[in-house]
């Protein structure tokens, strides 16, 4: 059921308590439904958490402003990675989850990326599908701290340049993070490999349900 409780528009389907709960973070013109059965592919059985992007772009739901495509609003960037670093921390206390893995897809990965940056505590590990590096100059002082993440671009991809992903990575590698970067033969869309190596990085990563 959609709730407009926390602060934003989201759904939160409870899961096993031994399995790490998923923050869902859908792309430009999603909603809260859209990564759900995603979600339930790569993570069976785990709690979900979906939030809506609180921006809209002609009526599209974004999760921050952008000036252009690629050219982000990163005053408004940093003000919602923010929010839902609050929002996180709120749904934690409502639904008595431990910190979620982020699963964001392109706006939502970017979002993710983001908040790993400013408020690191937020996750215990991210999934970021056709990310870039949301930031134009260096965040200091986040501190990733062996946190695990995927990031999964595609070689095709017309959205996202291939430098700007790999240098996403390096910063969050730089930050600590035990950042796996894969190149996919997709464009910007998902595929099933997507699921595939997501699902199968979320067995091998094997983030406990309480961190
Ligand atoms: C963004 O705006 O976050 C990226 O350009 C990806 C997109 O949403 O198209």
């Amino acid at each position: 059921m959609t709730t407009r409780d926390l602060g934003l528009i989201h759904r939160f389907e409870p899961g096993a308590p031994d399995r790490a709960p998923l923050l869902l973070l859908h792309g430009t013109g999603g909603d809260e439904g859209d990564l759900l059965p995603l979600g339930r592919m790569v993570a069976p059985g785990a709690p979900l958490l979906s939030p809506r992007g609180a921006v809209l772009e002609n009526g599209m739901p974004r999760f921050f402003r952008r000036l252009a495509e690629g050219v982000f609003d990163e005053a408004d960037l940093r003000r919602r990675a923010h929010e839902l670093a609050d929002f996180v921390a709120a749904a934690r206390t409502a639904y008595g989850i431990g910190a979620p893995v982020a699963l964001g897809f392109s706006n939502g990965a970017n979002i993710a990326a983001a908040t790993l940056l400013l408020r690191p505590e937020t996750f215990a590990g991210a999934v970021l599908l056709r990310p870039m590096l949301p930031f134009g100059e260096a965040e200091a002082g986040a501190d990733l701290a062996g946190r695990p993440v995927l990031m999964l671009s595609g070689a095709l991809d017309p959205i996202v340049p291939e430098a700007s992903a790999a240098a996403l990575a390096d910063r969050l590698a730089r930050a600590g993070a035990a950042v796996e970067h894969r190149r996919l033969p997709a464009g910007h869309g998902l595929s099933q490999a997507d699921v595939a190596e997501a699902q199968a990085w979320l067995g091998r990563a094997a983030i406990p349900a309480a961190a």
